[in-house]
This record gives structure tokens, sequence and C-alpha cells, in this order.
């Protein structure tokens, strides 16, 4: 039997309903419930995947689906090896480095020696510092992790900013910028040749917005 087309999107967080529209755009029909990770569509050839978004540049490099839409942050955290295909209209943010507001801390030309930084990115985090010659202790969270400065548990954060409301709510300051964030569509590399047709369909479908093809290559 021949292995169906298979499209990852989030089932939770920012980026869900979003991509759910999206679908919509694409000409997409399913039906979604909340414990389904695996869905039929109108088209019987293509089977929709609901994954976590941290996960989908995974399930994407390595095949076991053909397209994903995920965020960029979470594709540079994983150092995913995929192509990107559209740059999306939603899941704008940034990933920031901030510190409490009365923090002696106010650039990152200055950080102590022994600097406990709280997060969700540990990867882009040791990368980011790493070049910067600052070698912290990145203490792995799983969320909430604005919280950490005010408990004690770490001097800083890295986590994404959004409209800032997060961060001001919690007391805390930027003090860097490491990247810029959008959604995104990702395709695995083998089936963007062997699907191309496919693809190129669904991305006129999504109002000619595509902005071009280029490969994601490994980030340092
Ligand atoms: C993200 C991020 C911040 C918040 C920032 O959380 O981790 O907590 O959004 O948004 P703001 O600047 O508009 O306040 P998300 O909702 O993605 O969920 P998470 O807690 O699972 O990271």
């Amino acid at each position: 039997m021949l292995q169906k087309f298979r499209m990852a999107i989030p089932n939770k967080g920012r980026l869900r309903d979003p991509a759910v529209k999206l679908l919509e755009q694409m000409g997409i029909q399913t039906h979604i419930d909340e414990r389904t990770y695996i869905s039929k569509t109108n088209d019987p050839d293509l089977e929709l995947l609901l994954l976590r978004a941290f996960d989908i540049p995974l399930y994407v490099q390595y095949g076991a689906a053909d397209l994903g839409v995920t965020g960029r942050d979470v594709i540079v955290e994983r150092d995913a090896k995929v192509y990107e295909l559209k740059k999306l209209d939603f899941g704008e943010c940034q990933l920031v480095v901030a510190t409490p507001a009365a923090s002696r801390i106010s650039s990152l030309d200055d950080l102590p020696p022994d600097i406990k930084i709280a997060t969700e990115y540990p990867n882009t985090t040791a990368r980011f510092f790493e070049s910067r010659g600052v070698h912290p202790e990145i203490l792995s969270l799983r969320g909430a992790t604005e919280i950490a400065p005010s408990l004690g548990l770490a001097d800083m954060i890295v986590d994404l900013s959004s409209s800032g409301a997060t961060l001001h709510r919690n007391g805390l300051r930027v003090v860097g910028k490491i990247l810029d964030s959008t959604a995104e569509m990702i395709a695995n590399s083998v089936s963007f040749r062997v699907n191309r047709a496919r693809i190129d369909d669904l991305l006129d479908k999504l109002n000619g917005k595509a902005s071009g093809t280029r490969r994601i290559e490994g980030r340092e």
C-alpha cells in the first residue's frame, strides 16, 4: 500500500488555531478532536498529524511527516535539517534574554561567570552564549519560565516574548534578543523532491504568498 502524504500541525498552544485556519485556506477539511493525533481529510491521500509544536521538526526531518507547521524558534532549537517552504503570517515573537527589572545586569556584556539561566530552549541558549564566550548553567524547564528568577531558581531567563505582557507581569526586562520567529511551513527534504507537484499545489492555495524555497542548514 502506498504511504499517505502527511502534514503535521500543532495540537496545542498559540500556533494551533491559526494553523487550523491555514488548513481551510488550503481547502483541507478534517474533523479534529482533542485526543486525535492522526486524522483523515477530504483528500483520501492526505492525513493530518496533530502533534506538539516542539516535536514537529523531528517528525518532518525524519520523514514521519512530509510537511509541518511550527515555529522557527523550535526549528532552531531542534537544529532540524528540513526545507523551509514558507514563512507564515502568524506566531510572530522573539526569543529574548530577560532579567528581573531590579537586577544589576543591564547588558549581555557584564554577565557574572556563575550565571544561571532558566529556559525551554537549552540548545539555542547554549549556542548563543557560548558564541559570546559565556558558559552559563542552563536549567531546562517545560514552561512558566518567567517565574524562575523571582523564586531564586535562576538569574535570567531565555523565553519567547510577543506582546511583552508576560515579562512585564513577572517583573522582567529584556536585556538581549536571540532570534525573531514566526510560524513556518517546513518539508522533509526527500519528500520535497518526490512530492514536489503536490507541495507546490498546496503552496499555491496559500494565496500565492510563498516566499521562495531555501534549505535550512545546521545552525551553529
Ligand atoms: C509564550 C512564552 C511566554 C508568552 C509570551 O508562551 O513562553 O510565556 O508566550 O507572550 P507575551 O509576550 O504576549 O506575553 P506560550 O503561550 O507559547 O506557552 P508556553 O507557556 O507553553 O511557552
